[in-house]
């Protein structure tokens, strides 16, 4: 893919990787993702802004090629993350005139993963600006979107702000900008989701901050450019929100049936009072699908199975993977059967920890469940109505 001109003097350099199945060896890219790169071209400095993964150096050059690039004065690394960085040694090989421009804790993972020498760098504080002739960028930190180094940068003339990871999305595409916004927010939500939800407490005050910029565009890290900045700041605004919405999850795993019998009259019993419900089989879970239920949801129900004495190990993945995501759900609890015993319920509550949820009574039984099993269940599901009704 060629550069491409988001404003005069500033180019889309960036690589699509349309076939990356997994993130972090963790987290799926059923829409592939990109690593954007940009240059901004001053009337007396040229800067890269990030880089993207090495096995891309090659195609990332000749889009600089392609944007008419043949010196580098500053190479900015708003984050030290190595799909945006890991281009680093190699671009500072090609143009060794550069110069790394970053925050120092930046600069200090960036020595620790790359093994950069302390002479590459430029350090930078916040609200520094750089002066490339005619076109000014303006750093601002953001801690823990979502690495302590991040950071922003701010194209003053131009009105673009480069937010990194930070309002991005996962998603491969041949289109510049996300004006198809249907698809933008299914991509956003999902990314916000598994990567940004941990930080939701400090991301309102960093929507602030951009929304008083008052930027034209907001170009992220990760799939396409923003030219309709509210959009995607208010879907934001949103999925940050303290109050959860009237949903419960229902994630669930069950081998022989029985837990699944317990999960089908929740299910019914949430619906008939209109409670809304996502249903997530963990045998087959994509782990997408579980993060971005999440970022709404009131109630989260984990439905297991008991393995030997204690959770089936679909199920203690669910509840660690959601425990490290620190959903906004005020209620959790668990439901599900068991043959002989064990500490199921104990286990999965104490893999919960970092939610600030209520425990609800959990529906534990001995195999099949009987009529008395299933009258536990639909008092769970008369509780969660009540509990959701007063949120
Ligand atoms: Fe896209 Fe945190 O790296």
């Amino acid at each position: 893919m060629a550069a491409r001109a988001l404003k005069p003097g500033v180019f889309a350099v960036g690589v699509q990787d349309w076939d990356r199945p997994l993130f972090d060896a963790l987290i799926p890219l059923p829409d592939g993702t990109s690593y954007n790169a940009y240059v901004v071209k001053g009337q007396n400095k040229v800067a890269l802004l990030d880089t993207a993964e090495p096995e891309f150096f090659d195609e990332l050059c000749a889009n600089l090629a392609a944007a008419g690039v043949d010196k580098l004065d500053y190479i900015i690394a708003h984050h030290a993350e190595q799909d945006h960085s890991g281009g680093l040694p190699a671009m500072l090989s090609r143009f060794p005139g550069a110069k790394v421009v970053a925050n120092q804790k930046c600069i200090d993972l960036l020595k620790s993963h790359l093994h950069l020498p302390a002479e590459s760098f430029f350090v930078v504080n916040d609200r520094d600006t750089l002066d490339l002739g005619g076109k000014t960028l303006q750093f601002m930190f953001a801690p823990w979107v979502h690495w302590p180094e991040t950071m922003f940068s701010h194209l003053i003339e131009d009105k673009i702000l480069f937010t990194c990871d930070f309002l991005g999305s996962h998603w491969a595409t041949s289109d510049l900008f996300s004006d198809d916004e249907q698809q933008l927010y299914a991509a956003a939500k999902r990314y916000y989701a598994e990567i940004m939800a941990p930080f939701r407490s400090r991301l309102g005050a960093y929507i602030e901050k951009i929304e008083a910029l008052g930027v034209d565009m907001i170009a992220p890290s990760h799939g396409p450019v923003h030219r309709r900045p509210a959009f995607i700041l208010d879907a934001h605004k949103d999925w940050i929100a303290d109050k959860p919405k009237n949903l419960a999850v229902v994630a669930y795993v069950s081998m022989h049936g029985s837990t699944r019998v317990l999960v089908d009259r929740l299910v019914d019993q949430l619906t008939s009072r209109d409670v809304s419900v996502i249903r997530i089989n963990l045998a087959s879970m994509d782990l997408g699908h579980l993060a971005m239920a999440l970022v709404d949801a009131a109630t989260l129900v984990i439905g297991t199975s008991t393995v030997l004495t204690g959770p089936h190990p679909a199920a203690v993945y669910a509840a660690y993977l959601a425990n490290i995501l620190r959903p906004k759900a005020r209620f959790a609890t668990v439901i599900g059967s068991f043959g002989w015993g064990g500490k199921t319920v104990e286990t999965i509550k104490g893999l919960l920890g970092n939610l600030k949820a209520e425990f609800l009574p959990p529906v534990e039984i001995k195999g099949l469940p009987t009529p008395q099993d299933l009258a536990a269940i639909d008092a769970l599901a008369a509780t969660i109505q009540t509990k959701h009704a007063g949120l």
